[in-house]
């Protein structure tokens, strides 16, 4: 067996991660390190917390201590490293804290997998490193960084650090940048489970600007394949863009919500727009599809579908999520709305 260390694993993204290598390998165990921010929640694990192959250790990657801690439970095969704090809204408000996690966590994760040997370290990025498209092209793994929000800069100023850790030390650095994620336990700060959630209670639904941004959306279990894939294959020092193909407008993405849910659009505010909005963004995967031969499997139709009746079926963790200084965080975002 080898045990693979994913920080930030009761987030979104990684307790998809964890979920799918227990279902889907049998070479692995896994160590989640998190330390349970308001975006990590140990819930997003409870069906799975009792398998033999699976530990928790709660641990802030910032911190040399309990890291070390963490390290001496070793050998580990290899890090993926998701944690972060990952919401633009939230690093306008505070950037302080994505600066000492993102980018000081990721140079001690970086720094303790070299000096402990680990073989595979992958850093989950993010297309935001490039910045923001006008209305045609896509970004490739050659596009020049062009972060806008703090949080972008922050996951910016991580991937530098992996490429100095490749070419300096030549460690096994992987680096992944995907584009936006929909699917289950996301917290409902990010667009698509805000929606659904307001939508459920007949809150309003608020809208940045006129909606006319563009995302991307990708199934998070897609993203969480293309991990592993790039993990167990891919090449070191390498970027791999993964993305859907599936660009949408939020205006449009809303009404979706809505339509689905039977709700009426009478529901939507346009509110103010988020600072340095980036218009639009579209990835090229053509590197991970033609080297690696990863393709997403989901269509966004039935995607979204099931997204949409996973969450109405979710109410007490959406009633818990919501909770407590998600008031607070809602409140100050959007006041009255
Ligand atoms: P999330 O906010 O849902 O989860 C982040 C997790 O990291 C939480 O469990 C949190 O407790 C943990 N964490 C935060 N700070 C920590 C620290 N200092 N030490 C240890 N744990 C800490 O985020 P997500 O949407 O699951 O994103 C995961 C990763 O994927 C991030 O690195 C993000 O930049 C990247 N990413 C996200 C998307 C997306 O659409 N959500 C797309 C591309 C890349
Ligand atoms: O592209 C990948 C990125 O996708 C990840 O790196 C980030 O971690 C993830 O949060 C996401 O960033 P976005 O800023 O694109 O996601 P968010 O869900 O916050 O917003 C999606 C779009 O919807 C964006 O154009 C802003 C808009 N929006 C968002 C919220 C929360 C609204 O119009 N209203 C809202 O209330």
């Amino acid at each position: 067996m080898k045990t693979i260390l994913v920080t930030g694993g009761a987030g979104f993204i990684g307790s998809n991660f964890i979920r799918m290598l227990l279902a889907e390998t049998t070479g692995y165990d896994i160590l989640n390190a998190d330390s349970l921010t308001y975006a990590g929640n140990l819930e997003n694990l409870a069906d799975i917390t009792d398998d033999p192959r699976y530990s928790f250790i709660k641990a802030d990657i910032s911190d040399p201590v309990s890291m070390e801690a963490v390290f001496n439970l070793g050998p580990l095969w290899a890090v993926v490293n998701f944690a972060a704090e990952s919401h633009v809204d939230r690093s306008i408000a505070d950037p302080g804290v994505f600066v000492r996690t993102n980018v000081l966590g990721t140079q001690l994760v970086l720094d303790l997998s070299r000096r402990y040997g680990v073989e595979r370290f992958q850093q989950v990025s993010t297309d935001e490193v490039y910045g923001s498209l006008g209305a045609t092209g896509r970004f490739t793994e050659e596009t020049p960084l062009a972060p806008n929000s703090p949080y972008a800069a922050s996951k910016a100023a991580a991937d530098l650090l992996c490429r100095a850790a490749y070419k300096t030390f030549q460690q096994p650095v992987l680096v992944t940048r995907c584009s936006n994620n929909y699917g289950p336990w996301q917290f409902p700060e990010k667009l698509i489970p805000l929606m659904i959630a307001n939508a459920l209670e007949d809150k309003p639904l608020p809208v940045y600007g006129q909606g006319e941004n563009v995302r991307d959306w990708l199934q998070v279990e897609d993203h969480c394949r293309a991990i592993l894939q790039v993990l167990e294959q891919g090449e070191p020092g390498r970027i791999y863009n993964v993305g859907g193909d599936n660009e949408w407008r939020n205006i449009d993405i809303v009404r979706l919500i809505l339509h689905e849910l039977d709700k009426p659009e009478s529901l939507i505010r346009f509110v103010k727009d988020r600072p340095g909005h980036d218009q639009r963004y579209a990835i090229d995967s053509t590197r991970l599809q033609e080297e690696l031969g990863w393709r997403p499997r989901q269509d966004f139709t039935s995607g979204i579908r099931a997204t949409i009746t996973w969450y109405r079926k979710q109410v007490a963790w959406l009633a818990h999520m919501r909770d407590g200084s998600y008031r607070d965080y809602y409140e100050h975002q959007y006041g009255k709305v």
